[in-house]
């Protein structure tokens, strides 16, 4: 269908137009240089990396980008449909992000698609971050943040870095690890996981440190794990994600790091419930149970073998009633 091709089309020339118009703002503006730049600057970013993700500033005011892009001949029609402008009761147009550092989002053939906006207030009634709508160019589900930038170095080193956030992606290439995606605003989905066996079976997860991150990385693995790709998990300390532990402990430690703490889906996931449950046996068996049935997702049989032989030696339970358990589950399933 031509129309519909040639409607997103004009879709991603205005994303990009306002790609364009943000980095340009950012680089040349006044409020720009003094707001956007210098904050990318003073949470430790390079230039490199601020150019080469695209970073761009959007003025504090209400329709810059829509007085720009007008200006320069682009359609009200497909700012509103690409969710970059909004039209309230009155029927004005205004602009959805102002006064905000603009992360532009691409489709893993490198073409703009929508935007991720942090403020730069620290009031906490103001959400952290705005995110584009789904679009006829953009679907949440199954865009990971990055992959553009990444796929090459995924399929190179035959891993993905699996992040939480924009910042985390730009501080891990900043560390020189480029094989790195988030699945930003929205968790992580099935799709994301299925774009990212293009490229690579591995994935090693590094949500951030704190109980959120670490909810969503036991949800994340069983994830993967389902869709028979491998996975490992790195817990980093004291709270920190990638992006706050990169810049605190720089970029050698940080690899560092992640080499030696990278620990596979059963390691991880003991220490974590382990920790937990303390010495209560009861907490205990529930904790064998619960790993079993992450293993029990494992499509292939001899992998999921290998996995129960693993847990055995770790849990110290004998392999046979791992095995026992695990069939149980199986059966249940189907
Ligand atoms: P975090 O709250 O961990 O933010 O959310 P962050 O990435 O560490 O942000 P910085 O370092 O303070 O800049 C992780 C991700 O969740 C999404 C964003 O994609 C963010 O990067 N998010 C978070 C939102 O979409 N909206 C929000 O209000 C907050
Ligand atoms: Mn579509
Ligand atoms: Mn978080
Ligand atoms: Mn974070
Ligand atoms: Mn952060």
């Amino acid at each position: 269908n031509i129309e519909a091709q040639n409607a997103r089309e004009s879709l991603y020339i205005v994303s990009e137009y306002a790609a364009t118009y943000f980095a340009n703002e950012m680089w040349t503006g006044e409020q720009g240089r003094a707001i956007g730049l210098s904050y990318f600057k003073e949470r430790g970013f390079r230039e490199d990396i601020v150019k080469k993700f695209q970073l761009g500033y959007s003025p504090d005011v209400w329709d810059a980008l829509i007085q720009s892009a007008v200006a320069a001949g682009h359609k009200e029609e497909y700012l509103e449909k690409t969710g970059l402008s909004i039209r309230n009761d009155k029927g004005k147009l205004y602009d959805r992000f102002r006064g905000r550092v603009m992360f532009p989002i691409h489709n893993f053939t490198g073409r703009v698609i929508g935007f991720g906006g942090r403020t730069l207030k620290t009031d906490k009634n103001v959400p952290k971050y705005v995110n584009s709508p789904e679009s006829d160019i953009y679907h949440k589900s199954n865009v990971l943040y990055g992959l553009f930038h990444a796929k090459k170095a995924i399929r190179d080193t035959d891993n993905c870095y699996l992040v939480e956030g924009y910042a985390d992606v730009l501080a891990v290439h900043q560390a020189g690890i480029e094989n790195v995606v988030a699945s930003s605003g929205t968790s992580l989905t099935t799709e994301q996981i299925r774009l990212i066996g293009r490229f690579s079976q591995n994935v090693t997860i590094l949500y951030d440190g704190d109980a959120a991150g670490i909810k969503a990385s036991l949800r994340g693995l069983d994830m993967i794990l389902e869709e028979g790709l491998n996975v490992k998990v790195v817990l980093f300390p004291d709270g920190h994600d990638p992006d706050s532990y990169m810049h605190h402990v720089g970029s050698g430690e940080f690899k560092k790091y992640i080499e030696n703490n990278r620990k596979d889906f059963i390691l991880y996931k003991a220490s974590i419930l382990l920790k937990e449950a303390g010495t209560d046996p009861i907490k205990r068996a529930g904790i064998i149970r619960d790993i079993v049935e992450s293993i029990a997702k494992i499509p292939d049989d001899i992998k999921a073998s290998i996995f129960i032989r693993e847990c055995s030696g770790l849990l110290q339970v004998e392999e046979r009633i791992l095995l026992s358990e695990l069939n149980k589950i199986r059966v249940a399933k189907f």
